[in-house]
C-alpha cells in the first residue's frame, strides 16, 4: 500500500458524493440514487457523473472524474460491469476515498477476475470498495441516502450491516412499518473489501448508534470478525440475522469435527461466544433491536409476570422456559410484595393474577410494587382486552410505568392482547418506543435477549489461555511426516505432539516382533490394548488392526496375529511399521475433543461426547480459538451430556479442570501450528477428580499440500 487507508468516518461522514453512472434516465439506478441523496438532504457537495453531461435533477453533470475535486469522499459507482473497472480507475485517479460498487456482475456470478482486478486498482489508489453488488448505503450522521431504496428513512438508533441485496432494500421499508428507526444502512454485497468488522468498528464508537443489526450469509475472515464483535458487544448489543442453516458448508472431511462442524452450528456457537444475539426472523431481530437499548440490563435474574388472565399468564410462563428467564419463585416473599396489590380471589404466585376485573390503576399499583422490591429483576405486563378495563387509559398507563421503570433501570415489557382498539394503541405506543408487543412469545424472547446480554457481559474477560508447548517437537513431527509426503500423522506421531503439547496419554510402546509385544505388555502391566501402526492404514478399528482388553501373554499373541492378518487381509499391500501395546485405560467418561481451521472462522474447538457413537448422538459443542478458560467451560456445559461431569446417581465429580486443561491446549496447538489442520482426541477419557483425563486415541491431519498422501 503506498500510503494510509482512508479513516472510515469519510464513509459514514462523507462531506463529497460523486455519482458515477448518474443517469438522465430517472427509472434507472444512477439517477433513483441521485433523487435519495438530494431528497434525503445531504448537505455537502454532489457530483453527477456521466459522459453525456449536461444537467440531471437540477445539479450540472460532471462529463469526467477529471471534473470532481481531488479527495472526494465517497463514489457511488452505478455503471455496468463492462465499464466498471475504467471508472474505478478514474475514481482511484481523483484520490477518492470510498466507492461503493452498486454493479452487479462480479464473483457473485463466478466473475472472479473482474473483481480481482477492481481491487488491485483500487488497492493501488488506496481506495476503499464497499461490494461490489450492494444496494448503497444510508448514513444518519451525513444525512445520506446512496441507495435506491424507497426513500424516507426514519432517523433512529440501529445500524444495519446486510450481506442480502433484495432483502436489505426491502429491510429499509420494513423498518418504516415496524417503527425501527436508522441510523446507518450498507449493504456490503461481495465483501471484496469492505466487510463486517470494518463496519462493526466504526459503528461501535458511533454515537447515534445504539444497537447493531447484521444480516449475514457467509462468513469471510471469521477471526477478526470475532476480535471485533467481542469489543463491540462490550459497549452495546449486536444482533445477527444468518440465513442458511443447511449442513452444505460443513467439509466431508477425515475427521469427526469436519463432518460434524457444520457450518451453522459454528456461526451459533462463535456468535454466542462474541455475545452476538442470534435472531430467528427479522420481525425477532427488529424486536430486539427496539427493545434492547432503551431498556438497559437487568440488576437481577428474578422476573415477575403480571397478568388480568390466568392463560396467557401459562403463555407467559412456558416462554419464559424457552427463552431462559427466570421466573421469580420465593411464595412468601411474592406474597408480601403483591397481596396489597391482587384481590383475595386473585394469585399472588408468580404468574401474579390481578384477575379480570383489573383496572389501569390496578396494573399500576402490582407495577409500583414490583418496582419497589430489590428482589424483582424485571417485569411482565400482561393485557387481555375486557370490558371492565379502563381501555382509554391503556397507552397512557403503559407510557407512564415504561418511563419510571427506564429511569430507574428495571426492565419491563409488555404484552397486549385484543381486538382493533388494542392494536392501535399498540402500534401507537411502539412508534414512540414503547416496549409493547401483541404476541406474548415475543414479548418474552425480547426479556430473554436482554439476559443472554446481560450474561454474556457479566462473565466478559478479554483474557486468552494458552498453555506452554514444546512447539519444536511437533514441528519436527510434522517434518518427519512431509519429507514422508504425508498428509496424516502416524499413530505414535499423534502421540509425541500429544506430549509435546503436554496431554496425558495411556503409557504406550511399539514392537516390532511378536516377541517384543509379549515383552513391552508385561512391562506396561495387564490388560493392555495393541493397534497396528502403518501410514497405510488411517481407520485401524474398521480394518481389524485393534484388539482390547488382553489379560495375558496367550491373548497378546492371538492378538498379534489376528491384527496382521486382518490388516493385510483388509488393506493388501499395507505397509506395517509395527504395533503398538498400550496401557488398557480404566473406564470413564469418554469425550471428543476436536480442532480444526474453518473456512469462515479460522481455528475452531469442539467438545463433545465421545466414543463411537459421536455421530449419532452428535451432542458436541463448539468455540473459536483463541478462548479463555471460561469459554472453554461454557463450552463444556452446552453439551446435554455435561451432568455426567459432574457425577450422576451417586458417582465421583470428574476431573473437569484436566479436560478444560486439554481443550486449551489442544487450542494452543490449532492456533499456532499451522501445518495442522485437524486434531481429534477421540476418546479423551475423564476420570474421577483428581485422576485427570487420558487422551487414548489421536488423530491429526496436516493441512493439504498437493501431491500429499492423505490417505483419506
Ligand atoms: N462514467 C459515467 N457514466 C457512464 C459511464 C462512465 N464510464 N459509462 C456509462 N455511463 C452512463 C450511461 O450513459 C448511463 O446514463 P444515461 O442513462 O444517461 O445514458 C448510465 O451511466 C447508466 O448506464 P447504463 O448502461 O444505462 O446502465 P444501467 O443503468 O442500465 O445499469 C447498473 C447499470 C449498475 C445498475 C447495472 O449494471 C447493474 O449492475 N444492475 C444491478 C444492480 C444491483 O442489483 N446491485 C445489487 C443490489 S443488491
Amino acid at each position: 500500500m503506498t500510503h494510509q487507508e482512508p479513516d472510515i468516518r469519510r464513509l459514514f461522514e462523507p462531506q463529497s458524493v460523486a455519482v458515477i453512472g448518474a443517469s438522465h434516465n430517472e427509472t434507472k439506478i444512477g439517477s433513483k440514487i441521485l433523487a435519495n441523496i438530494i431528497n434525503g438532504g445531504f448537505p455537502g457537495r454532489i457530483y453527477p457523473v456521466n459522459p453525456k453531461g449536461g444537467e440531471v435533477l437540477g445539479l450540472p453533470v460532471a462529463k469526467s472524474m477529471d471534473d470532481v475535486e481531488m479527495d472526494v469522499d465517497l463514489i457511488v459507482t452505478c455503471v455496468p460491469a463492462k465499464y466498471t473497472l475504467d471508472a474505478v480507475k478514474a475514481a482511484g485517479a481523483r484520490r477518492a476515498a470510498f466507492n461503493l460498487v452498486i454493479t452487479s456482475g462480479f464473483s457473485e456470478v463466478g466473475n472472479i477476475d473482474l473483481e480481482r482486478q477492481v481491487m488491485d486498482v483500487a488497492r493501488a489508489s488506496n481506495m476503499r470498495i464497499i461490494g461490489p453488488n450492494i444496494f448503497g448505503m444510508y448514513s444518519a450522521a451525513a444525512d445520506i441516502d446512496a441507495t435506491f431504496g424507497p426513500g424516507g428513512i426514519r432517523k433512529g438508533g440501529v445500524a444495519i450491516i446486510t450481506q442480502s441485496g433484495a432483502l436489505g432494500l426491502a429491510m429499509i421499508g420494513k423498518t418504516g412499518v415496524e417503527n425501527v428507526g436508522i441510523s446507518a444502512i450498507v449493504s456490503v454485497g461481495n465483501k471484496a473489501d469492505i466487510d463486517e468488522a470494518d463496519l462493526v468498528s466504526y459503528l461501535v464508537d458511533d454515537d447515534i448508534t445504539d444497537v447493531i443489526l447484521m444480516y449475514i450469509e457467509g462468513v469471510k475472515n471469521g477471526d477478526r470478525l470475532v476480535e471485533v464483535l467481542k469489543t463491540a458487544t462490550r459497549k452495546k448489543p449486536v444482533v445477527v440475522i444468518k440465513s442458511g442453516r443447511s449442513k452444505r458448508g460443513a467439509v466431508a472431511a477425515a475427521s469427526h469435527t469436519g463432518s460434524l462442524a457444520g457450518s451453522d452450528e459454528i456461526f451459533d456457537a462463535v456468535m454466542r461466544q462474541c455475545g452476538v444475539l442470534r435472531a430467528e426472523s427479522i420481525k425477532e431481530a427488529f424486536n430486539l433491536c427496539k427493545f434492547l437499548p432503551g431498556t438497559g440490563i437487568p440488576k437481577g435474574d428474578n422476573t415477575v409476570v403480571i397478568t388480568n388472565g390466568g392463560g396467557i399468564g401459562v403463555l407467559a410462563t412456558d416462554a419464559c422456559e424457552k427463552y431462559n428467564v427466570k421466573m421469580y419463585d420465593d411464595v412468601t416473599s411474592l406474597k408480601e410484595i403483591f397481596a396489597p396489590a391482587t384481590p383475595a380471589f386473585g394469585s399472588t404466585k408468580n404468574p401474579i393474577d390481578i384477575t379480570g376485573g383489573a383496572t389501569s390503576a390496578d396494573y399500576t399499583l402490582a407495577m409500583d410494587a414490583a418496582l419497589a422490591s430489590d428482589s424483582i429483576g424485571s417485569v411482565i405486563s400482561l393485557y387481555c382486552e375486557t370490558a371492565v378495563f379502563d381501555a382509554d387509559n391503556l397507552g397512557d398507563m403503559i407510557a407512564k410505568n415504561t418511563k419510571r421503570y427506564r429511569a430507574a433501570g428495571k426492565p419491563i415489557a409488555f404484552s397486549v392482547f385484543g381486538g382493533e382498539e388494542t392494536e392501535r394503541i399498540q402500534n401507537e405506543l411502539s412508534k414512540d418506543g414503547m416496549p409493547v408487543f401483541g404476541d406474548v412469545y415475543e414479548t418474552v424472547c425480547c426479556l430473554g435477549g436482554v439476559y443472554r446480554y446481560r450474561r454474556y457481559l457479566e462473565q466478559w474477560t478479554d483474557e486468552v489461555h494458552e498453555e506452554k508447548i514444546d512447539f519444536d517437537a511437533i514441528d519436527q513431527v510434522v517434518a518427519e511426516a512431509r519429507a514422508d509426503r504425508r498428509s496424516f500423522l502416524l499413530a505414535d506421531e499423534g502421540r509425541r505432539v500429544m506430549e509435546a503439547a503436554g496431554i496425558p496419554l495411556p503409557a504406550t510402546k511399539t514392537a516390532k516382533s511378536m516377541e517384543e509385544a509379549v515383552k513391552l505388555a508385561d512391562e506396561i502391566g495387564y490388560p493392555v490394548v495393541m493397534k497396528v501402526v502403518s501410514r497405510d492404514i488411517l481407520h485401524k478399528s474398521d480394518s481389524g488392526g485393534v484388539a482390547l482388553d488382553l489379560e495375558n501373554t496367550e491373548e497378546v499373541i492371538d492378538a498379534y496375529e489376528a491384527i496382521m492378518r486382518n490388516c493385510r487381509t483388509n488393506v493388501p499391500g499395507a505397509r506395517i511399521q509395527g504395533i503398538q501395546v498400550m496401557e488398557m485405560a480404566p473406564p470413564g467418561v469418554e469425550l471428543i475433543v476436536g480442532a480444526r481451521r474453518d473456512a469462515g472462522f479460522g481455528p475452531i474447538i469442539m467438545f463433545g461426547m465421545g466414543g463411537i457413537y459421536v455421530e449419532v448422538l452428535k451432542d458436541i459443542s463448539f468455540r473459536a480459538v483463541p478462548l479463555n478458560r471460561a469459554e472453554a467451560l461454557e463450552m463444556m456445559k452446552e453439551i446435554r451430556a455435561f451432568p455426567l461431569l459432574l457425577g450422576v446417581r451417586g458417582e465421583e465429580r470428574k476431573d473437569i479442570e484436566s479436560v478444560l486443561d486439554a481443550v486449551i491446549r489442544i487450542g494452543t496447538v490449532i492456533r499456532h501450528v499451522e501445518d495442522i489442520s485437524d486434531i481429534e482426541v477421540n476418546p479423551l477419557v475423564a476420570y474421577e477428580q483428581g485422576r485427570g483425563a487420558k487422551a487414548v486415541d489421536v488423530r491429526i491431519l496436516l493441512t493439504d499440500i498437493a501431491g500429499g498422501d492423505t490417505n483419506a
